[in-house]
């Protein structure tokens, strides 16, 4: 059993298992239907159960299509509708109760910890469905969209990053470490990634490239990326901080200075970040993106229940 918090605390060989076996799988999938199963089950007789304590579309519906492919069941629960959430239960009673009944347990909140005293308590493995600190599956689902758009591995590829140093771009710094690619970063001096994520980068014999001025970070990139500006936990002063990144703004005439062929991703939801005909255009390819999540979490379950090939 094992658990999927946060990508830099797992094996680049893991990861990479994880994404060949996505690969496999959606391939097969060719003909069937979004509601099909796959010929194995492999989840068949496991329950797993979802919590989230803030919005969520797509995480709850794509893990829901991925553990039915894979022949589970889920269970999708708010926490306030949980005696944890309102204060009446402890955590560790919680659970204790999630490993009886359940065989997975996942979730979204607002804190770390939150998720590192529950991989503590349980007795079934855990994963990260967005923290303030993490969006692991949305990025290591991005890498597979970008490698079957670009047909090579990502350490060949430039990848640019436009915007607010949040979640998903901690966990892009990440794989950029695990896969060793080129990671560019966008964004207003007072948003730059924090000095201890610079020094685990370093640590690790890697470097990331940090430009104020969007067109530089942009210059020759095969893959821009954005993300809104206010994430949902932060708990700034929101309209300082869309001001502060007016000129980070992902229009045409910014994409002209990346590669021609440059594809543009974004997890949504998205706000201003982006213009219309960009986030529409040809260039964009953020459905295809969002329907791959759906692929890669069934890898990152099986990689939990130790079932990978
Ligand atoms: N990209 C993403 O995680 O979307 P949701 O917040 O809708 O789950
Ligand atoms: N950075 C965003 C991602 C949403 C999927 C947030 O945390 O709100």
């Amino acid at each position: 059993m094992k658990n999927f918090i946060n990508l830099k605390d797992i094996p680049a060989k893991d990861l990479r298992k994880i994404l060949n076996d996505a690969k496999r799988r959606k391939n097969k999938r060719k003909k069937l239907s979004n509601v099909d199963v796959d010929k194995d089950q492999p989840l068949k007789g496991k329950l797993i159960i979802q919590m989230y304590e803030k919005q969520s579309s797509r995480t709850r519906l794509s893990f829901h299509l991925s553990i039915s492919q894979l022949g589970g069941s889920s269970i999708t629960i708010k926490a306030n509708e949980l005696h944890l959430g309102k204060g009446a239960e402890s955590l560790a009673d919680t659970a204790k109760i999630l490993s009886t009944y359940g065989d997975g347990f996942m979730l979204r909140t607002d804190s770390d910890k939150k998720i590192e005293d529950f991989s503590k308590n349980l007795e079934i493995p855990i994963v990260n469905l967005l923290s303030p600190s993490s969006h692991p599956c949305q990025v290591l689902s991005d890498v597979f969209t970008i490698e079957e758009i670009k047909k090579k591995p990502i350490s060949n590829l430039n990848i640019c990053w436009i915007g607010d140093c949040n979640n998903v771009l901690n966990s892009l710094i990440a794989t950029s470490v695990k896969f060793k690619f080129n990671l560019n970063i966008g964004c207003p001096k007072n948003y730059r990634p924090p000095k201890f994520v610079n020094d685990w980068v370093k640590k690790n014999k890697r470097k990331i490239n940090i430009f104020n001025d969007p067109k530089k970070a942009v210059k020759n990139a095969d893959v821009i990326f954005s993300d809104k500006v206010v994430s949902l936990n932060d708990k700034v002063n929101k309209a300082k901080k869309i001001k502060d990144f007016k000129n980070y703004r992902i229009n045409s005439s910014l994409m002209k200075n990346a590669k021609k062929d440059a594809i543009f991703l974004h997890c949504l939801p998205r706000g201003n970040e982006v213009s219309e005909n960009v986030f529409l255009g040809k260039q964009s390819k953020v459905w295809q993106q969002a329907l791959n999540r759906v692929h890669v979490q069934k890898s990152i379950l099986l990689y939990c229940f130790g079932r990978l090939r």
